[in-house]
């Protein structure tokens, strides 16, 4: 029905039809941006998984192209799963990924474009000589899967390093791992000697990221780059245990094969996340074209695996976030949508100066249907409010502090988007002050997904974390909604959110409000731009579909 229908995005990446998981494999190549993901061309459930291919110049248009990779050998018989592209310093493209064999062993194969001149890289052809490598004595079958893009040793140029990720039970540990395994020619692998980094009581790490960031915070760069006094590593795995992506900031040491986090309060898979919401399994490539690194991550559904299938598909991508390290923090990665979203940016509507009372909504008049629209806000704090606040709200939670409808001294406040026009539905984007016994102010930032929709087969949730602010920042954040997306940054993108939210009643008019319900502080919007978002599909998706 229409409803259902309105859920498909405008301007975010997803196929056609049917089921998606992973990004796979991101490249620049030949001039176009190659995005591979997990897919399953039978249904709108996760099984037979293949890899799914579309291409663009602009990472925001996209043409759909045939599947790239079927299971069709005995060691990929139940699935071509996740990997990772590696630009060999000749400009040669390979790929790593995971084949789930014949007994749901997990092994790495080899794939390489079979017609390299072809900028669409439509033909692939698996190596004879697959699996290149199966998983080592002490690891389990099941644990031993997605392979990174490969860097090369600093040491030896000749040789190139990839990491897998894994986990380690013995003596209950139950320790997320990632082992690096040196190779000359992607064929014959050497296990490097203890591991590169591993966090007890983390779990299996599908789908590690292992990349270096510049700590001026300038520009990305390439996998390869060595690292230096002025390099640093990041580290990411998505716990399969919890489903969310964690990161940390270290120092790698490729002699030692070590990678070791600045701040071991934040190692992974305890501390940073690269989004608070729905979002897994993310991926980063480097584009040497634009010197940037950017992020792709899966956004699954949180509606039933029933509605689902009435639907016909399952999951988007994230809009792509370059990522950054943050320099004026130097604890966080900055993530934020990519430049080219900018261009898909039409109509805008301008506020500025709103004062907004303790207990007030406030509606943003605007003409359209506010489902696809990029909104970018700054907020300032009555300042006495934060003065006199000595003990406020310390331990506020996002995630169990009654949301965006509970009442402190200096919080929530923020934006309400996808809302009816009486607030029956709203998702709900929002600041919370808390102020210590010291008088420390802490900012957390939270999506209130509760009151999202009327339908009672959807998981709700509040999400979100502490974000720094710095002595003299007003309070930032970037909305981008797209039907049934929420992807909200705070500070510049020192902290993401992704929602899934499936309006019953807002979808066909749905409205954007300011609200503030502290008890004790005026709020004033310095000032709110939105934007109509252009579409980058038509509704005919057909009319998209490469045609042979
Ligand atoms: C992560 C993951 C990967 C695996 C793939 C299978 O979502 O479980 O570990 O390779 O999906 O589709």
């Amino acid at each position: 029905n229409d409803m259902l229908q309105w859920q498909r995005t405008g301007f975010h990446f997803q196929p056609l039809r049917n089921w998606m998981n992973d990004p796979n494999g991101p490249v620049l190549y030949k001039g176009w941006y190659h995005l591979f993901y997990q897919y399953n061309g039978g249904g709108a459930v996760w099984g037979n998984i293949t890899w799914g291919h579309a291409v663009s110049r602009d990472l925001t248009h996209w043409l759909h192209l045939p599947v790239a990779m079927v299971p069709d050998h005995w060691y990929d018989i139940n699935g071509v799963w996740t990997g990772s592209a590696t630009v060999l310093p000749n400009g040669n493209l390979i790929m790593l990924y995971t084949g789930s064999t014949n007994t749901t062993t997990q092994v790495q194969c080899l794939v390489v474009p079979t017609n390299p001149a072809d900028p669409l890289l439509i033909h692939w052809h698996k190596h004879e000589a697959n699996p290149v490598l199966t998983p080592p004595p002490s690891v389990l079958p099941h644990d031993f899967r997605d392979p990174t893009t490969a860097w090369t040793d600093p040491s030896d140029p000749s040789t190139f390093l990839v990491a897998i990720g894994s986990k380690d039970d013995s003596s209950n540990r139950h320790a997320g791992v990632a082992y690096v395994y040196a190779t000359r020619d992607f064929l014959s692998y050497k296990l490097l000697p203890d591991v590169l980094h591993r966090v007890e009581g983390t779990g299996m790490w599908e789908c590690i990221d292992f990349f270096p960031v510049s700590v001026d915070g300038q520009a990305g760069l390439d996998t390869s780059e060595k690292a230096g006094e002025r390099i640093k590593h990041i580290l990411k795995a998505s716990l399969d245990d919890d489903r969310h992506d964690y990161y940390a900031i270290g120092r790698y040491d490729a002699n030692e094969n070590k990678w070791v986090p600045d701040d071991a309060e934040k190692d992974v898979g305890i501390g940073l996340r690269y989004d608070w919401g729905k979002f897994y399994a993310a991926k980063t490539f480097y584009d040497h074209h634009k010197r940037r690194r950017v992020l792709w991550g899966w956004v699954g559904e949180t509606d039933s695996e029933q509605t689902d299938v009435s639907k016909g598909w399952a999951s988007i991508m994230s809009i792509p976030r370059t990522i950054l390290f943050d320099s004026k923090t130097g604890s966080n990665l900055l993530f934020w949508p990519v430049e080219e979203v900018n261009f898909l940016r039409a109509k805008s509507y301008e506020f500025s100066s709103i004062d907004f009372l303790p207990g007030s909504v406030v509606p943003l008049n605007m003409p359209a249907n506010a489902a696809q629209i990029d909104i970018e806000a700054e907020f300032e704090v009555e300042k006495m409010a934060i003065t006199m606040a000595v003990e406020a709200d310390v331990g506020y939670n996002c995630s169990t502090s009654n949301g965006a409808s509970g009442r402190g001294l200096l919080g929530p406040f923020g934006l309400l988007v996808l809302a009816d026009k009486d607030l029956g539905e709203q998702t709900a984007t929002y600041f919370y002050l808390s102020v210590s016994v010291d008088g420390t102010t802490q900012t957390h930032f939270c999506q209130d997904e509760t009151r999202s929709s009327r339908a009672s087969d959807i998981v709700k949730r509040v999400v979100g974390y502490t974000v720094p602010v710095l002595h003299g920042e007003m309070l930032t954040v970037r909305i981008l909604v797209d039907h049934s997306i929420v992807e909200s940054f705070a500070q510049g993108g020192r902290s993401a959110i992704t929602s899934r939210v499936y309006p019953t009643k807002a979808f066909h008019s749905a409205k954007v409000f300011l609200f503030n319900n502290a008890t004790a502080a005026s709020v004033t919007a310095k000032s709110i731009k939105i934007w109509e978002m252009e579409s980058t599909f038509k509704q005919n998706y057909e009319e998209h579909a490469y045609q042979f």
